[in-house]
């Protein structure tokens, strides 16, 4: 028997291992410029293909899937949130949505963790005096932050990235609280020495540092709004790389600059590429471009975690990797 190569669409350029390996398995199309598709391409792609790999830049909302021909049965997307899927469509269309878990927890915990330290401790402030040459010499009141060590560390979302930066925060000597929708088991929670909080308003205002760890769901759009900011500690931080609509970006503006918390690391922002200019202009926050997962071991990690995803698909099987409805 012959075996009929599926039509693979990829959106976005992937690394060169990954993408020789599709061809070898796939009738695979492959985006050869690093930019993203354009809404006509992703029409025209959703058309003629029958497993579709977006990644996060492409909107796969109901107009994309009403453009999708009969042909078109799974969409095995590169990364972990499928927030940009409009998945309950998908599923009434009958088409298959798998993402990339696990692989990229441990390089977004670090990221994570990287942004914890570096806001307080003013890691970006300090980079900048030195490469500008206005650095005049150590002074005993010179670039003064604040200590990590034996803060309140909140995490909001304690799935693998939280649960991930547990484990780094309590190496650093923070003590972690963390809300989630369950609890998480007992041995965990005993082993992280974490306080679990039912009331996210309760945890939030007790806090010196928060995380947001939860994906974007219509559950979590704008979790961290205005009304929950006023309740944060004026030296508390946050922290985000997860998604940005999770914080309500205007609000947060706005409780930065009236000095109503301390900080913000963000490596995730609402309108992405788009940054808030009132952001730019802070110099208490520390903004990066949606880097959290951007290693070259992950990136492999996830294209191998895409190909299983189609392989055991196309062979008739259930894929690993399976977005279902309880995930929302
Ligand atoms: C990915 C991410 O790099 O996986 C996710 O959800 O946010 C990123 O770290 C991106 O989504 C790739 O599509």
């Amino acid at each position: 028997m012959t075996y009929r190569k599926p039509k693979v669409i990829v959106t976005r350029k992937l690394p060169d291992i990954i993408e020789t390996r599709m061809m070898e398995l796939f009738d695979c199309e492959l985006n050869l410029v690093d930019e993203a598709f354009t809404r006509e391409q992703l029409l025209d792609a959703v058309s003629r293909a029958e497993i579709l790999v977006p990644t996060v830049t492409d909107k796969i909302d109901k107009d994309v899937l009403d453009a999708a021909g009969e042909n078109l049965k799974m969409i095995a997307s590169f990364g972990t949130g499928v927030d940009h899927i409009d998945f309950a469509i998908a599923r009434k269309r009958g088409i298959v949505v798998t993402n990339t878990p696990d692989v990229l927890t441990e390089d977004t915990a670090d990221m994570t963790m990287a942004l914890i330290l570096s806001v307080p401790r003013r890691l970006v402030e300090g980079e900048q005096l030195v490469r500008e040459g206005k650095w005049t010499g150590w002074s005993p009141t010179g670039m003064l932050g604040h200590r990590i060590h034996g803060k309140r560390l909140g995490i909001i979302g304690m799935g693998r990235i939280g649960t991930a930066v547990a484990r780094r925060a309590k190496g650093f000597g923070l003590s972690v609280h963390y809300h989630n929708r369950n609890r998480v088991a007992e041995d965990v929670e005993h082993a992280l020495e974490a306080t679990f909080w039912s009331s996210l308003d309760q945890m939030i205002a007790h806090m010196d540092i928060l995380s947001i760890n939860c994906p974007h769901t219509p559950a979590t759009y704008h979790l961290l709004n205005s009304r929950r900011l006023d309740l944060m500690k004026s030296h508390a931080y946050v922290v985000n790389t997860s998604r940005g609509e999770v914080i309500d970006e205007a609000a947060l503006v706005k409780a930065l600059s009236q000095g109503q918390i301390a900080g913000a690391g963000l490596d995730v922002y609402e309108n992405e590429p788009a940054v808030n200019p009132k952001l730019i202009k802070l110099s208490n926050v520390v903004l990066l471009p949606h880097m959290g997962s951007a290693t070259i071991e992950g990136r492999i990690n996830m294209g191998e975690r895409v190909i299983i995803n189609i392989k055991t698909y196309v062979d008739g099987h259930n894929p690993p990797d399976r977005v279902i409805d309880t995930m929302f």
